[in-house]
């Protein structure tokens, strides 16, 4: 039986290495757009890999709500199965959620929930990892529910913090991490081999 590739938009509002990494790694699915809050890298990398690419641009819209409708549209647009949230800076409303029940997937740079949540996105989170004398920290790839950083874990993966470290050399260690992490979830997603039980995300065995 042919099931068809699953239909994925990525969004993004930064240098896209995440977005890069799904690129490459050459999994059963589909990436069928791009979408960014602000011209950004991964508009590049979008365009060296023929994917159609829309910028809305959120810093030219006054009234918010006109903002977060044009981002539902621009995503509706694409009629995806799933959406990659891969250093998306913009909160998503609950119209969007609601859409998109439990087909919104978001990466972050620490292990959920701590360090995450408003104000804690770049280098604030390894920062803040540093200031709390943290000997570990890592990635978590969740479902994305109303609220920020909020929603099922699907995976987490731990680097070691060492005491000389700077937020670089935490963000260096962990980049390789996040899109191994990610290329992983986004699979198994498109697989159809996750299923969420209140906040326990279960992954069935290959078949
Ligand atoms: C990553 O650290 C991701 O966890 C966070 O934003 C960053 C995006 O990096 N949400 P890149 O743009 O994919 O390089």
């Amino acid at each position: 039986m042919r099931t068809h590739l699953k239909r994925l938009v990525v969004c993004c509002s930064g240098s896209g290495s995440n977005l890069q990494a799904l690129i490459d790694s050459e999994i059963g699915f589909n990436i069928v757009g791009v979408i960014v809050d602000r011209p950004c890298f991964a508009q590049e990398r979008a365009k060296q890999a023929n994917i159609d690419v829309v910028c809305v641009d959120r810093s030219v819209y006054e009234n918010p709500d006109d903002f977060h409708t044009r981002i539902k549209a621009a995503v509706d647009a694409f009629v995806p199965d799933g959406i990659i949230l891969a250093g998306y800076l913009s909160i998503l409303r609950t119209e969007m959620t609601q859409a998109y029940h439990m087909r919104i997937i978001n990466i972050h740079p620490s292990i959920l929930p701590l360090f995450g949540g408003k104000g804690f996105y770049g280098s604030r989170v390894h920062q803040a990892v540093l200031d709390a004398g943290c000997k570990i920290t890592g990635a978590t790839v969740h479902f994305v529910e109303t609220g920020v950083d909020q929603g099922p874990i699907i995976a987490q993966r731990c680097i070691p913090v060492y005491a000389a470290d700077t937020v670089d050399d935490i963000a260096q260690r962990i980049h390789p991490v996040e899109h191994q992490l990610l290329i992983e979830s986004v699979q198994l997603f498109c697989q159809s081999r996750l299923t969420v039980h209140g906040r326990m995300v279960f992954i069935e065995d290959e078949k």
